[in-house]
């Protein structure tokens, strides 16, 4: 069971689902089962063209708004890109960088993944900083090092200052959306992993501050376990947070 005292976030990615008018239907379906639970932090993170209906539909609920990806340049010609200070002025108040999914079909890189942190942190988001190895990493017994190179680079030039608007989310690149999740034991060592570089980048009381979630196939089966484990705050929740009966399952396992 975990000893410190801090809140988990529990976190929705929606990925490219719901158009607006099911994106309110869902977070009023979300709101119904959770409202009155105020144990921990619960953020979804939505398409950009639900932004603005599900600013309407979360205000003056515990539930808090997110983007799934943000622009590093303030303002330009950089077509179909979204700014941090665009996000910010409708609402938004976290942003997921560098999720697996932009890594490997939008050429996502360490370096890009650092610039839109940077770029978020800036503009006052919170981030949600994406790690996590492939399979073949993991068979070949490098996660801990591919997971530190991505958390060192993701981080770098980000002040301690700002490091209370940082959230990393571990996903094992072979767990997201396969039915397939790490054991909480597997889970909680490489969370511990991540947390250790930070420390030795930030020094022990931010390490100890920072939340770390999990993410890969959570669901209302495997939430308690993971969620009780001393390096995991909370959870990234994809196909799961779709399904208000299961979202409420984990957000009620992290109070
Ligand atoms: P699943 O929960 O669908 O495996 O997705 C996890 C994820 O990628 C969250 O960002």
């Amino acid at each position: 069971m975990s000893t410190r005292k801090k809140r988990k976030v529990i976190a929705g990615n929606w990925k490219m689902n719901m158009t607006p008018s099911e994106a309110k239907e869902l977070i009023s379906g979300i709101y119904s089962r959770i409202k009155g639970k105020k144990g921990c932090d619960v953020v979804v993170c939505v398409p950009f063209v639900d932004i603005p209906v599900a600013a309407a539909a979360t205000k003056g609920t515990i539930i808090k708004l997110g983007a799934q990806n943000v622009h590093f340049e303030q303002k330009g010609a950089y077509t179909g890109e979204i700014s941090a200070s665009m996000l910010k002025e409708c609402g938004v108040q976290y942003v997921i960088v560098g999720h697996s999914e932009r890594r490997e079909y939008f050429g996502e890189t360490d370096e890009t993944v650092n610039k839109r942190a940077k770029a978020a942190l800036e503009a006052g988001l919170n981030v949600i900083i994406c790690v996590g190895e492939k399979l073949e990493e993991r068979e070949a017994g490098i996660t801990g090092e591919v997971v530190s190179r991505q958390t060192k680079l993701a981080l770098q030039d980000i002040p301690v200052t700002m490091m209370q608007n940082v959230i990393i989310a571990y996903e094992p690149v072979w767990a997201i959306g396969t039915g397939k999740t790490a054991s909480n034991e597997d889970a909680d060592e490489v969370c511990g992993i991540i947390r250790a570089v930070v420390s030795g980048k930030y020094g022990k009381s931010v390490a100890r501050g920072l939340v770390i979630q999990y993410g890969g196939s959570m669901n209302a089966k495997n939430c308690e376990g993971l969620l009780a484990m001393n390096n995991i705050d909370g959870g990234l929740i994809g196909g799961a947070s779709l399904k208000p009966d299961d979202f409420a399952v984990i957000v009620n396992a992290a109070q």
